[in-house]
């Protein structure tokens, strides 16, 4: 039942048009040009450090799948890919591994195939239980739960007591010993949550705000009756807004993702002072294809990154986070009504 689900996810969001209507607010997100950079492109360094792990680019492959026989291809084009290129990749939601065996092996073959790269585990908020299996399963260094409110209100057979999940995600955060990365899956979370999800000891949030996949979309595929999917499709908070909301609320570090798809946009992000970034759906599509054109796509996310640095005059990733943005237009007034001073960004030296 959970398999069968899992192929139609993967079969949607291959073949159908499943991203917001709406973009991430990056198009708002100026970084600022210098004719002196004073900076040699080839010694900009792109690597970042991930629970003690040196990755070399600040590029998460962020939860795609598993629990279905078609999903063991998939993760191990990724897993390939994300050891060849020493990033860090998430897995899909590993509940359909642990209660049924006999789809173990379309996780692990990520640690088989990626023995050094950091791999992100998943679970969602409710299913406490499964942590320690989760992590088991994959030695994994660090372990995503998923929030998914939007999903499973639209999803026809999808779970709808929200409530208690603060408590079952404290239980595991004062469980278990690697971090935990509170982790949307494409509606953004708000200043309000992100305080809360520090206060209760998670580790690390991934964004996962408006701008790339919905959720809302992939289940309307799904749905007898389309029609609240439809009005649900755009919901949530874009990318760039959650982004600076929860970089403000909190000191966690953030992954910022959710329609981020090149390096320039992943630029702004670092900018605006994300740690790193992720993404899903290019990663799925070029998987079909491969691990060599994911490698590709990871090349050429690099080149866009370093070039964005080496024009706004930055050496490393730390010295990006702390580079004048200009924030403009609806992100900026979104802000602003949020009283997040936006000038501060622009008077950076
Ligand atoms: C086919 C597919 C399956 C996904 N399954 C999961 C999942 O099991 N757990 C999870 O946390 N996120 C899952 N996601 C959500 C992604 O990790 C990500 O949050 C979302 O797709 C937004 O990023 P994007 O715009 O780069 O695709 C999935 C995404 C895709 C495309």
């Amino acid at each position: 039942m959970i398999s069968d689900r899992k192929l139609q996810h993967l079969e949607i969001c291959k073949n159908y048009d499943v991203e917001h209507t709406i973009t991430t607010g990056f198009e708002d997100i100026n970084l600022v040009h210098r004719s002196l950079p004073e900076v040699d492109y080839d010694e900009i360094d792109t690597s970042i450090d991930f629970n003690g792990k040196t990755l070399d680019s600040p590029l998460i492959i962020t939860a795609i799948t598993g629990g279905h026989p078609e999903s063991t291809k998939i993760n191990e084009t990724l897993a390939t890919a994300a050891e060849n290129m020493n990033i860090a990749m998430g897995v899909g939601s590993q509940r359909a591994g642990i209660t049924n065996p006999e789809l173990k092996e379309t996780f692990t073959v990520v640690r088989n195939c990626a023995p050094e790269a950091a791999i992100i585990g998943n679970i969602g908020a409710p299913q406490v239980e499964y942590a320690y299996d989760a992590i088991e399963m994959l030695n994994c260094d660090a372990l995503a739960i998923h929030l998914n409110p939007l999903q499973e209100i639209i999803q026809p057979e999808g779970d709808i007591n929200a409530k208690g999940y603060v408590d079952s995600i404290s239980e595991i955060c004062s469980n278990v010993d690697i971090p935990i990365i509170a982790k949307e899956t494409g509606a953004g979370i708000s200043s309000q949550d992100a305080k809360i999800l520090e206060d209760i000891g998670v580790n690390m949030i991934d964004i996962e705000g408006v701008g790339g996949t919905s959720w809302a979309a992939v289940e309307t595929y799904r749905a007898e009756n389309p029609s609240l999917g439809n009005l649900f499709w755009d919901w949530g908070i874009t990318t760039a807004v959650s982004t600076v909301e929860v970089l403000e609320a909190t000191n966690l570090p953030v992954i910022s993702s959710g329609g981020i798809r090149n390096g320039l946009e992943a630029a702004k992000a670092i900018a605006l002072g994300a740690d790193c970034v992720g993404m899903a759906l290019p990663f799925l599509k070029h998987s079909y294809l491969g691990h060599t054109y994911v490698e590709e796509k990871i090349k050429q996310f690099n080149r866009e990154l370093k070039t964005a640095m080496f024009l706004v005059g930055a050496e490393n990733i730390e010295q990006l986070q702390q580079k004048k943005v200009i924030i403009t237009g609806k992100t900026r007034e979104v802000l602003e009504q949020l009283e997040i001073d936006t000038k501060k960004f622009a008077r950076r030296i």
